[in-house]
């Protein structure tokens, strides 16, 4: 798609250079670009744009995913300067600002993966909740009572508006703080089911996420996993949490939720533990 639409402005040598696919969430495309054709970057914003009826605005992402935010610096290219859109899954509405809080359209098959796996009546603790993607899709479709935690204030502000345009209030409570302080102060031994979709910092914060769990619960622990053989991430990824977790531990499954570079997978491991 992104190739056809370059046709009229970059040579066939150089279509090929291009990244196939591009982000679009909501009305904001979000494009990576090749250093060898950063000088034509504004050309192709202002042709993608007229191309993609359903974009106000096209940001070349400059920089990766980093920080303890999890978000990545945009630069616009064409149209509206505005970072915050409205995007629609499973049935939900989120209002998600592109450059402030992190979100990715990638994660919404692992997101309904989840919410088929919560049973009504449960509590869940999701750490590093965002925006509350993941914890509004599954209280869209289970009865359970979710804390959706984040350290960062645009994200969780962001997660109390979707609660209510979600009309989720006292189902889902936007939490704004450190993962580990609020389960100390709060949340200690209260989760049916654990969330950690901090995937760099898993192990780290592996002790407060069993500390919230209830004597027997489900965590879902995510974590990025090399390996030469794509058929041998999700061993590998349940090996790795066996080699960490000290407490006793039932492996439920395990699985490649999404590649996220050459022979790097970001996978998660399902596991009931008992405290
Ligand atoms: C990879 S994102 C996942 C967000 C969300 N679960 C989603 O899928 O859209 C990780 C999130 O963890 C948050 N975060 C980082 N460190 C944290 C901490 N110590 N406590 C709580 N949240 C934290 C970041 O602000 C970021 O929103």
């Amino acid at each position: 798609m992104l190739k056809q639409a370059m046709a009229s402005i970059l040579t066939p040598e150089e279509s090929e250079e291009m990244y196939g696919a591009f982000d679009q969430i909501g009305s904001k495309i979000i494009l990576r670009i090749p250093d060898s054709l950063l000088s034509k970057k504004k050309l192709i914003g202002k042709v993608l744009l007229e191309k993609v009826k359903t974009a106000e605005s096209v940001f070349y992402q400059s920089s990766p995913v980093e920080g303890d935010y999890r978000i990545r610096q945009l630069e616009l290219l064409a149209g509206k300067e505005n970072t915050e859109t409205e995007y629609k899954e499973h049935g939900c509405r989120f209002m998600v600002d592109v450059e402030k809080t992190f979100f990715s359209p990638r994660l919404a098959t692992e997101r309904l993966r989840i919410a088929d796996l919560v049973n009504d009546g449960e509590t869940i603790i999701n750490m590093f909740g965002g925006v509350g993607m993941f914890s509004i899709v599954a209280a869209k479709k289970k009865k359970c009572h979710v804390y959706n935690i984040d350290i960062n204030p645009h994200a969780a502000k962001l997660c109390s508006e979707n609660i209510g345009l979600n009309k989720m209030k006292g189902t889902v409570e936007s939490i704004e703080g450190d993962a580990s302080e609020i389960i100390e102060k709060k949340l200690d031994g209260v989760g049916d089911r654990v969330l950690m979709l901090l995937p760099e910092r898993s192990d780290e914060f592996l002790h407060s996420a069993i500390k919230a769990l209830k004597q027997k619960g489900i965590l879902h622990y995510y974590c990025h996993i090399h390996s030469d053989k794509k058929n041998q991430v999700s061993e590998v990824s349940a090996s790795h949490f066996m080699s960490v977790v000290n407490v006793r531990s039932e492996i439920l499954g395990s699985k490649i939720v999404r590649p996220i570079g050459p022979r790097f997978y970001q996978a998660v491991v399902d596991v009931m533990l008992y405290k």
